[in-house]
């Protein structure tokens, strides 16, 4: 049982299943000892306790609540009709790798040739296929946290070694110290990972950072994995700087990218994937024996999303700009909770002077008040303490869920 949970708290997932299972019963059922041994998910277990409630109103996935612009769904209905119903290359179809490059090059003004680009069922298989096309057992990956949750269970179960180097905290905003992320080095770190922005603290790495990242990772032979989700969701600049604009193609290098908060498209399970020059042969094996690639017709949905997305993009960053500053008003006015401030994403994450339970709080504000948050243990062993909240609802919604807030935290 997870601390501070109790017995009978919340369904079991899958992880708690395991972990009712002694070592011995589960080395019986021949599941693998991997599964045994992954860090709990108390997120995951925080959120399925929500939807057990009636009339929660949940901030504590990070999704908006803006249905798939029609002109993105209709491309999609239209392949569909046109039989865009078959097997396609297990690395996309051509048109839709093509596009992404399209898209780099009129963003960024980078030129990425479509041998180096994978479309993939969702940014996290996008993920599993960089980490796996990389990573053994006992290997290590340098990550730096707070972390979504789910990239260290993903490491885990590769059977690598996570160390993690946490952000620190400042009222100016989140920093990172690169000597510490270098001194966690070690002849055995493989990779370095990385999330700008970052899920949950919205810190974006400057370039100047990046770039000593990618000396300090050539000189000793590291990937760098660069999650690169959030690089739409920029309050005060178009994109995020990203690690594709400064590394050479040999780099050792992939960069993690969806369709699914830009573009409101979170249930397509769509993403996709930039590796090094030498990548591309090896991504396609792995996708081949994975899924067999993203789902066709799909596909083309995705295609008008890159060619017309960008008003979809900032009317959403518009109305995400508004509960953030409605957020930050209210936590000011409060005078006891520091959230350092964020240019990106749209979450907040939070600390409540004289709360050091994030997950009782987590819990209280579930059952008192109706309000449903990740608790920031989920993110790291820095996070104790921590909440975060998903602003990227209506404005509604928003009002309604400060005004629940205030009768737990108030
Ligand atoms: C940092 C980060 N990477 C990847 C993902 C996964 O995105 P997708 O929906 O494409 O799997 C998420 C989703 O929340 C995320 O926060």
């Amino acid at each position: 049982m997870r601390q501070g949970m109790q017995p009978g708290d919340m369904s079991p997932g899958p992880n708690m299943t395991m972990k009712h299972k002694t070592p011995d019963q589960l080395e019986e059922m021949h599941f693998r000892s991997v599964l045994e041994r992954l860090s709990p998910n108390q997120g995951a277990q925080m959120l399925r306790y929500g939807w057990q409630r009636e009339g929660v109103i949940s901030l504590a996935q990070g999704e908006g609540s803006c249905k798939t612009p029609d002109f993105i769904a209709d491309a999609a209905y239209k392949a569909l009709q046109d039989g865009k119903t078959f097997y396609a290359p297990a690395l996309g179809v051509p048109e839709l790798r093509q596009e992404i490059a399209n898209y780099y090059e009129h963003l960024m003004g980078i030129s990425l040739p479509t041998s180096r680009i994978f479309a993939t069922g969702s940014g996290t298989t996008a993920m599993h296929l960089a980490l796996t096309s990389i990573l053994e057992e006992g290997d290590e990956v340098v990550a730096v946290t707070p972390i979504w949750k789910n990239l260290l269970g993903a490491v885990e179960l590769t059977q690598s070694k996570i160390v993690q180097v946490p952000l620190e905290a400042q009222e100016k905003g989140w920093q990172l110290d690169l000597e510490k992320l270098f001194d966690a080095c070690t002849t055995k770190t493989k990779a370095i990972l990385i999330v700008s922005p970052s899920n949950p603290t919205g810190w974006i790495m400057p370039e100047h950072e990046m770039k000593e990242v990618l000396e300090f990772a050539r000189d000793r032979n590291i990937w760098i994995i660069a999650d690169e989700v959030y690089h739409r969701l920029t309050y005060d600049r178009p994109y995020a700087p990203s690690f594709l604009e400064i590394c050479e193609p040999h780099d050792r290098l992939f960069s993690v990218n969806s369709f699914s908060k830009s573009y409101a498209m979170t249930g397509w399970r769509l993403g996709w994937l930039v590796g090094l020059a030498e990548s591309e042969s090896v991504i396609r094996d792995i996708a081949l024996y994975d899924n067999m690639g993203p789902p066709t017709y799909a596909q083309y949905g995705s295609i008008e999303s890159l060619r017309h997305g960008e008003a979809f993009i900032a009317d959403q960053l518009k109305l995400w700009k508004i509960n953030r500053d409605k957020l930050r008003a209210y936590f000011d006015s409060k005078g006891n909770i520091l959230w350092p401030p964020s240019e990106a994403t749209f979450y907040s994450f939070f600390k409540v002077e004289g709360e050091p339970d994030c997950l009782s709080l987590a819990k209280r504000l579930i059952d008192e008040a109706a309000l449903s948050l990740a608790p920031g243990c989920a993110f790291g062993k820095c996070c104790s303490g921590w909440l975060r909240l998903c602003y990227a609802v209506s404005e509604d919604k928003m009002d309604e869920a400060i005004k629940r807030l205030d009768t737990v935290i108030g």
